[in-house]
């Protein structure tokens, strides 16, 4: 079974977020769709569009959490409250909030933690920018995070890793089938020798995801899915994604 989530950022309106969460979740029921399909909007909407999707063969994420339960944090969510709303998944350490939240990296494994004892699965992302890449730095930052953003409650089933490399995300560039591939190898083995993952870490990839590039990209015996932008705010192009990835 792949895994298709549909990272709606910072878009849509209310109406037009329900309205969308609904096509979608008809198209994944009349098509008889196997694989799974999580949608993280917006904290606004998460309870509306819970509800449309309730009953339905899709699932709920968000895109972050605080790692609190509760308390003087003016203008964080806890996880509790994510659950709350019907929430299964939520997106960590999205490089987006990490460059405009100057997160530190200590904080994405605390945020995992408190998603982990919610009974959340969490979606981690890893990626090295461009000035990385054109170092050589790719593997060590990848390591790195890979170290500090996963905490000691993960699991394979928990936990989802999603290979997002910043250069790709919202920039229609994306690395070589060849290069995705070698990162999500390396990132099998970081994660097999260093967390007690009993399966193959389930691993997305992410960063320009297009009509035409899913089935390419999945073509990799290391990834299980896609985390798609873009991509997933559009109803025919998100459902020729799903149905080319079926
Ligand atoms: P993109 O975004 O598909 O628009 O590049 C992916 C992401 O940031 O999750």
């Amino acid at each position: 079974m792949k895994l298709l989530v549909a990272n709606w950022k910072m878009n849509l309106d209310l109406r037009s977020g329900v309205k969308l969460a609904s096509e979608i979740a008809d198209f994944v029921d009349s098509n008889h769709v196997k694989n799974k399909i999580i949608v993280c909007p917006p904290f606004t909407m998460l309870d509306r569009v819970g509800n449309v999707i309730r009953d339905k063969k899709i699932s709920l994420g968000a895109q972050d959490c605080f790692h609190q339960e509760k308390g003087p944090y003016t203008g964080s969510i806890s996880p509790a409250m994510l659950r709350d709303c019907g929430c299964d998944y939520v997106i960590l350490g999205h490089s987006e909030p990490r460059l405009y939240y100057n997160e530190p990296l200590d904080i994405i494994q605390k945020k995992a933690h408190a998603a982990h004892k919610y009974g959340m699965t969490t979606i981690i992302c890893i990626g090295e920018s461009e000035q990385e890449r054109c170092s050589g730095a790719t593997f060590r930052v990848l390591e790195e995070q890979l170290m500090n953003f996963i905490p000691s409650t993960a699991n394979s089933y928990n936990t989802i890793i999603a290979y997002e490399p910043i250069w790709a995300i919202g920039s229609g560039e994306s690395p070589t089938n060849d290069q995705i591939e070698e990162v999500s190898k390396f990132v099998q083995k970081v994660c097999a020798s260093n967390f007690p993952f009993e399966n193959q870490t389930i691993m997305l990839y992410g960063g320009s995801v297009s009509t035409r590039n899913c089935r390419d990209v999945l073509s990799s015996e290391y990834l299980s899915g896609l985390l798609i932008g873009g991509a997933s705010l559009v109803y025919n192009d998100f459902t020729q994604i799903i149905k080319s990835t079926l």
